[in-house]
């Protein structure tokens, strides 16, 4: 009988080793940072468990454990306490997130801090942009979400990263950051994000959900798979430097189809709900989570991303370093 013995690859770690297509390095995580203006100390995201908002004091002592755990890129979300129709904080030069960002490029200049460039965390009504009556008017919001961009490298941002899923927010942003002296300063987008339902414990994190309707007029439906494919090239053609799919294990056949369309750097989330899903089956104690954080870090990377930002980015740097 002739077949193949795939087993011999397989025989001892030492091999297996060897064979490993997919590594999964500390190079590879962006770490997400929510600050919140106005609180005297951190404070657990209750749908997140090991996930806080930080305030500016407690930031420094949580980006130096991520520091020395090899972690150097980070992404922030601000909580402004006070918010308004059009999201004046978000553009504030002394706005949470600006403070975050110049807060930690005194003290770890080596750091890659990403801003990420949205205004629902900063507008009364929680939507991404500017509404016009009920709707979210995409021109008006793109020379606000400038605005933003603008401020966030101003403050010291390395990558600006828009989340807003505007059309033509790349091009706007571009162009704004350009004529500001900032043609040197990446944009990270978020080309494909869908309107996911695993974005959940996210906006409890950034207090962000929308008080009204939904997202579904910006961000993508799940079931478009082509559509994901023109929102990313026209990204790139609008001049994105990185391209994100969002949210990241329910999508990795996008991920996978736009690796092979693209050569710029690509990045996932491992978003909120991803990560409540893990936590709460390992605090009942029905799976491994070590275990389970690995292998689907280790898919995402396998599919394709170059980049993952993950709110296990502290606990996967550990468990490598264990080895
Ligand atoms: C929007 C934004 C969202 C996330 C990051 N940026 C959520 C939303 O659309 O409400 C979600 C990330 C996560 O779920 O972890 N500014």
């Amino acid at each position: 009988m002739e077949f193949y013995r795939h087993r011999r690859l397989r025989r001892s770690s030492g091999l297996r080793q060897l064979v490993r297509e997919t590594k999964l390095s500390v190079d590879d995580f962006i770490q997400p940072l929510f600050v919140k203006e106005g609180l005297t100390e951190k404070q657990e995201v209750a749908s997140m468990p090991g996930v806080y908002q930080f305030s500016l004091e407690d930031l420094l002592p949580e980006v130096q454990e991520c520091v020395n755990l090899g972690i150097r890129a980070f992404i922030v979300f601000g909580i402004p306490s006070e918010k308004d129709e059009i999201g004046s904080q978000a553009s504030a030069e002394n706005g949470i997130v600006q403070e975050a960002i110049r807060l930690i490029k005194k003290h770890f200049p080596e750091t890659v801090v990403i801003a990420d460039t949205c205004l629902c965390e900063f507008t009364s009504h929680g939507h991404c942009g500017i509404l016009r009556g009920e709707e979210v008017d995409n021109d008006l919001s793109l020379t606000r979400l400038t605005e933003v961009a603008v401020s966030q490298a101003r403050a010291g941002a390395d990558v600006i990263a828009p989340s807003n899923a505007m059309d033509g927010f790349v091009a706007a942003i571009r162009q704004g950051l350009d004529a500001a002296g900032f043609e040197d300063i990446p944009i990270m987008s978020y080309a494909i994000k869908f309107a996911s339902s695993f974005y959940g414990p996210f906006r409890d994190a950034g207090e962000s959900a929308p008080a009204f309707g939904d997202r579904k007029t910006y961000q993508m439906d799940p079931a478009n798979r082509l559509e994901a494919l023109r929102e990313a090239k026209s990204d790139e053609e609008q001049g994105a430097d990185f391209l994100m799919v969002k949210p990241a294990l329910a999508f990795l056949d996008i991920l996978r189809e736009l690796r092979q369309e693209t050569q710029l750097p690509l990045v996932t989330y491992n978003v909120s709900g991803e990560y409540a899903m893990v936590k709460a089956a390992a605090q009942q104690g029905w799976i491994n989570e070590k275990a389970i954080v690995m292998e689907t870090l280790t898919s995402m990377k396998r599919a394709g991303a170059d980049l993952i930002i993950t709110y296990f980015a502290k606990d996967a740097a550990g468990y490598l370093k264990e080895g």
